[in-house]
């Protein structure tokens, strides 16, 4: 009837309709970041058993001491059940947020245990950190290439994303100035700058003293907040932890940090150190979003910090990890075809590889995948399309033989790929046959 409100839900013909999703149109404008990656089908085939995986960002859990972790999580339902088995505070357990603070001492972090949040994993933390600061429109200031799902949390919330050139020390400060300069004559407002300084996801490299001292600087003269994120910071090689840029700035940095990449990403345990304000705007959004942390998983960290293993599991994972680094490493130089290079990871789990002029590693991937061998193509570290030419290998998960394995069959899909482009020169760079659009599970 005219004048009549339309009923909301799928106006061409309600739930049986033959659109594929026939609530497409009522979805909200902040959804529109969130489409499936291309990619993804691949991934559910590189996931067979017979393709060595160098995509995803996978802790290699089997190294945990399952059978007291197993132990310490019946005792955590046994003994302390009426905690664990029920909602607890919005702002972590009180007794693992003072644990927190003796998992940030090496990197240099002093705080109070009421300046931590615990969150379901630091993913939850940095949504709450954008879901607080951004509206729609504001600028966030990120490296380029920077984390997947950060790029996706920012788009979820509408943000404009400026990426900022790396180079071997990671973000630039002098790129970082001219990035501020720029979006403020623009007339934008920048709410954030998110940086990983330590063992860079994708790009496995880390800020030095001077260079993070440098970061700090610019964000403060430019009256930014930062924020660090510091998931891999304890797996250094070398055995040292870098000085976290909070450690020199209590007030103007947000600290991201996770139990996923020292104990379990199961577990879903992470946690945000901010200022006073911004931590208690932090506890509400929290709770709007979960209500709680999980009781269950906090008791089971908890205890398990408490048994005094946690130093030596690190030591455990970053001496495995620094092995599959090592083969890595060592396969790229011994096979990769002239015009390859790659980052060399003093820490964490990642290599950045930019190939050959001319190749384009997002459409490589369908071939590498049929050679058996995955990774993740650079365009899905940009928010813009960037890194074609690039990828990242991830060697956390797969076991030195196996990332050799891996990276010769790499080898001989690139040189496949120059072969071709001997022949076809730029009608092969015409022929892509797709590109990503938002990440997969085994982007992480
Ligand atoms: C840079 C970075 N930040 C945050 C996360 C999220 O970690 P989690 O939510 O498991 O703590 C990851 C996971 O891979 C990451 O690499």
């Amino acid at each position: 009837m005219p004048g009549e409100p339309t009923a909301p839900g799928p106006g061409s013909g309600g739930p049986h309709s033959s659109r594929l999703d026939p609530w497409i149109d009522q979805y909200a404008a902040r959804t529109q970041g969130l489409a499936a990656s291309q990619v993804r089908a691949l991934f559910a085939v590189a996931s067979r058993p017979e393709v060595v995986s160098l995509a995803g960002g996978m802790p290699y859990v089997a190294a945990l001491p399952l059978e007291q972790l197993a132990e310490i999580a019946a005792r955590v339902v046994k003994d302390r059940g009426n905690a664990a088995l029920q909602y607890g505070s919005g702002q972590g357990d009180p007794c693992l947020r003072e644990q927190i603070l003796q998992v940030m001492a090496p990197a240099g972090i002093h705080a109070r245990p009421d300046d931590v949040v615990v969150t379901a994993g630091s993913q939850l933390a940095l949504d709450l950190v954008v879901r607080v600061f951004c509206d729609p429109g504001d600028v966030v200031l990120a490296e380029a290439p920077t984390y997947v799902t950060a790029l996706s949390v920012f788009s979820s919330y509408q943000c404009d994303v400026v990426q900022v050139a790396m180079d071997s020390e990671g973000l630039v400060p002098q790129a970082l100035r001219e990035a501020i300069d720029l979006v403020r004559r623009q007339g934008k407002t920048i709410k954030l700058v998110y940086s990983i300084p330590s063992f860079h996801n994708p790009a496995g490299v880390t800020q030095g003293p001077a260079r993070r001292a440098e970061i700090l600087d610019v964000v403060r003269s430019a009256g930014l907040l930062l924020l660090e994120d510091d998931p891999y910071g304890l797996l250094g090689f070398d055995g040292s932890v870098p000085r976290a840029i909070r450690s020199d700035d209590s007030d103007g940095v947000l600290y991201l940090g996770t139990f996923s990449k020292t104990i379990a990403s199961g577990l879903r345990v992470g946690w945000v150190v901010a200022p006073h304000g911004v931590r208690e705007k932090l506890v509400l959004a929290n709770e709007t979003a979960m209500l709680c942390p999980s009781s269950y998983s906090q008791l089971t960290v908890s205890e398990y910090l408490a048994t005094g293993a946690f130093f030596d599991q690190v030591k455990t994972f970053r001496e495995l990890y620094r092995e599959r680094r090592d083969a890595l490493l060592e396969s790229l130089t011994a096979l990769m075809p002239p015009g390859t290079t790659w980052t060399e990871p003093a820490g964490g789990f990642y290599s950045w590889v930019t190939l050959p002029p001319g190749l384009d590693a997002t459409a490589m991937l369908p071939r590498a995948v049929a050679a058996l061998v995955a990774y993740v193509p650079g365009t899905g570290f940009f928010a813009d399309g960037q890194g074609g030419g690039q990828l990242r290998l991830s060697y956390c998960f797969p076991d030195p033989e196996r990332i050799r394995e891996g990276v010769r069959r790499l080898a001989g899909v690139v040189e496949a790929e120059l072969d071709l482009q001997d022949t076809f020169g730029d009608t092969l760079t015409n022929m892509r046959p797709f590109r990503p659009t938002g990440p997969t599970p085994d982007m992480v």
